[in-house]
């Protein structure tokens, strides 16, 4: 059975987050999104019991996608999902620059694993968990940048954000 982890903060889970993971389970047998820490995102919106939540009501619809959390190394993890490829999205230069590090890194903790990297939609280039929570604080329309179901969370918490 061929597994795919897609790992991410994913404070908030946006659509750009969802088309990878949708396309990714038309690719593999299973995969595990995996909520996880970036030690360079200091003040995360939403908690990870949270951001959990959020990623099982936006991933119910796929029967072969399931949601995991872990507070460690992703390679480390990687390694108790024996044959586990990371899939993750890329959407400028940038985040290819970014990502070709972490690859290094990870292979330097765990030898077997393997990256690979799908396109961003052309629709999503621009759309990040950073400009979600943006908007949000200025109470603008997030429909069509994160998944319906978690609008309604979104502006819960950037109203108690802005009192
Ligand atoms: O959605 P993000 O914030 O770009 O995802 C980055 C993430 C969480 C995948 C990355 O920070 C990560 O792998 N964190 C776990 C700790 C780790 O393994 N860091 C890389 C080696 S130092």
């Amino acid at each position: 059975m061929s597994i795919a982890i897609c790992p991410g903060s994913f404070d908030p889970i946006t659509l750009g987050h969802l088309n990878i993971i949708r396309r990714t389970a038309k690719i593999f047998d299973r995969v595990i999104v995996c909520v996880m820490f970036n030690s360079t995102k200091t003040a995360p919106m939403f908690s990870v019991e949270e951001r959990l939540d959020m990623v099982s009501r936006a991933v119910a619809k796929y029967p072969n996608v399931t949601v995991d959390t872990f507070s460690g190394l992703l390679a480390e993890y990687a390694k108790d999902h024996e044959g586990a490829v990371l899939v993750k999205g890329l959407r400028a230069a940038s985040d290819f620059e970014y990502e070709f590090q972490m690859n290094l890194i990870n292979k330097q903790i765990n030898p077997a694993l393997e990256t690979m990297f799908l396109t961003a939609d052309g629709k999503y280039t621009f759309l990040s968990s950073s400009v979600v929570r943006e908007m949000a604080m200025y109470g603008a329309d997030l429909t069509g940048l994160v998944p319906d179901e978690i609008i309604e969370d979104i502006k819960r918490k950037a109203k108690q954000w802005r009192a």
